[in-house]
């Protein structure tokens, strides 16, 4: 493989280092370009730009390969749990049991919300959508808690870590209890953080809260398959807020927003609407794969497609198996499990979907689960960020220990060129 790029333009020849990473991806390095040219490049969606250096996931999108700090996904999905999953992604290597129950009490710490909090809470009408609430009250985090992490004092880090994985789990569930008008829980230190998660949402203070143990662990499972996933939307963003300085708490808040998209993270409660809307119109799967097709029609088949996976996104193969089980366990017939099978098998022999290299991903079959576990819709999205919690701090801490430079990217202009002001009267 050869160790320098060539770039030749108006007669002047450019020479770049090329970067091999661990599991050989290729690299040209230009950082020196503008330096040296004066050009830029242009890639809209950084469809072909990576924007860092990162030991944290690997993610092959030909071969449908991720792994976790060198851990394959289906491993650490069936052996290991939520907790020590993000201790490898936060931390870099897998805890010892001593470590792992540190970590488990450290978080439980800080699984208790200022009071004040739950003013904010109260500000927010019922109807408003609980992403934008968890965004919220996350950036208020910072309010109650103003200094921000030293990221070169390791124990101020594992303190921070603790604090925002206890109290994420909180203002989630409050956010949920909010939109259903019901009291908020505290959390109950006995049990361990996916069972005290389904307990802030669930319990009724009337009532004991029992959660069989094939639900926490499907639960666990769906956390861990959406614990990180390289340079994503939402982490990209943390990655670029945090760029800037900006504290934790903001940086993580602003990877809620950006989860919440129905192009990204909010494709889960898409997909839910879909099959619904499809269930409600007969339940013909062929109309809306032809809508799916129609260049004319913006109807988009939500849980398909994936810009790195140009194969089966391995976290579907595990999630439709895990769908498959927690139903069969709850004894639950969903027919929009059948319409979900339906479309995938027409889809993925169709040539439209085939040559575009469309497959399922984490998307298409989370949704069942969620629905299965009593979880509304409205909440499938904040079920990833609680997920997703580990890998936004995991690299949001890389980014600041690595000492990256503010994100900040150019632009090619195609606006005006200079002209005079024109008075008001004159226009
Ligand atoms: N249904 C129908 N056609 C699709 C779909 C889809 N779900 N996804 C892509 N296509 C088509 C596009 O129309 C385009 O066709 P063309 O070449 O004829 O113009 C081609 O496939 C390539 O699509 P792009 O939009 O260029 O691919 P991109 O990488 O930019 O987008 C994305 C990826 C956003 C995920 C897209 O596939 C999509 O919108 N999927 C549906 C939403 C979804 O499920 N999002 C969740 C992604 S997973 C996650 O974020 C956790």
């Amino acid at each position: 493989m050869s160790n320098k790029a060539i770039l030749e333009y108006d007669g002047k020849k450019y020479e770049f280092p090329v970067l091999i990473g661990t599991e050989n991806e290729v690299a040209i390095d230009i950082e020196k370009l503008r330096g040296q040219s004066g050009i830029i490049t242009l890639d809209p969606g950084f469809k072909n730009t990576g924007s860092c250096k990162s030991a944290i996931t690997f993610l092959d999108g030909e071969k449908g390969i991720l792994q976790y700090r060198g851990y394959t996904i289906e491993e650490l999905s069936e052996k290991s749990s939520f907790i020590e999953v993000a201790f490898l992604l936060i931390f870099g290597e897998l805890p010892t049991q001593v470590e792992l129950e540190k970590f488990k009490k450290d978080i439980k710490k800080e699984s208790m919300v200022s009071e004040e909090m739950k003013n904010i809470l109260d500000g927010f009408p019922r109807s408003a959508h609980p992403m934008g609430v968890l965004s919220s009250l996350t950036s208020a985090l910072t309010a109650f808690n103003p200094i921000p992490v030293n990221v070169n004092d390791p124990k101020a880090v594992y303190n921070a870590v603790c604090k925002i994985i206890g109290k994420f789990a909180v203002i989630s569930a409050w956010a949920f209890r909010n939109s259903e008008g019901l009291p908020l829980n505290y959390s109950d230190n006995t049990v361990d953080y996916v069972e005290n998660f389904m307990q802030l949402m669930f319990k009724i203070p009337t009532e004991k809260y029992v959660v069989s143990p094939a639900v926490v662990k499907a639960m666990d499972q769906l956390l861990i398959l959406h614990e990180d996933h390289e340079q994503n939307c939402s982490t990209a963003t943390v990655r670029v807020v945090g760029s800037s300085h900006a504290g934790l708490f903001a940086s993580i808040s602003a990877g809620v927003s950006a989860l919440w998209g129905p192009l990204h993270g909010g494709a889960n409660q898409a997909v839910i609407e879909m099959l619904e809307e499809i269930q409600n119109d007969g339940g013909d799967v062929e109309k809306f794969i032809l809508k799916a097709k129609d260049p004319n029609d913006p109807f988009r088949l939500m849980g398909f497609g994936h810009r790195v996976y140009k194969n089966f996104d391995p976290r579907a193969k595990i999630i439709k198996k895990a769908a498959d089980d927690v139903l069969e366990s709850l004894g639950i017939e969903d027919p929009i499990l059948d319409i979900a099978k339906h479309l995938e098998e027409v889809a993925l022999k169709d040539e439209y979907f085939v040559s575009r290299k469309l497959y399922p991903n984490v998307d298409f079959y989370s949704g069942i689960i969620y629905r299965a576990l009593g979880i509304p819709t409205g909440m499938f999205t904040v079920m990833f960020a609680v997920g997703r919690l580990p890998g936004w701090i995991a690299q949001w801490l890389e980014m600041r220990e690595g000492k990256e430079p503010i994100g900040r990217p150019r632009q090619l202009y195609v606006g005006a060129t200079k002209r005079p002001y024109v008075d008001i009267d004159k226009r």
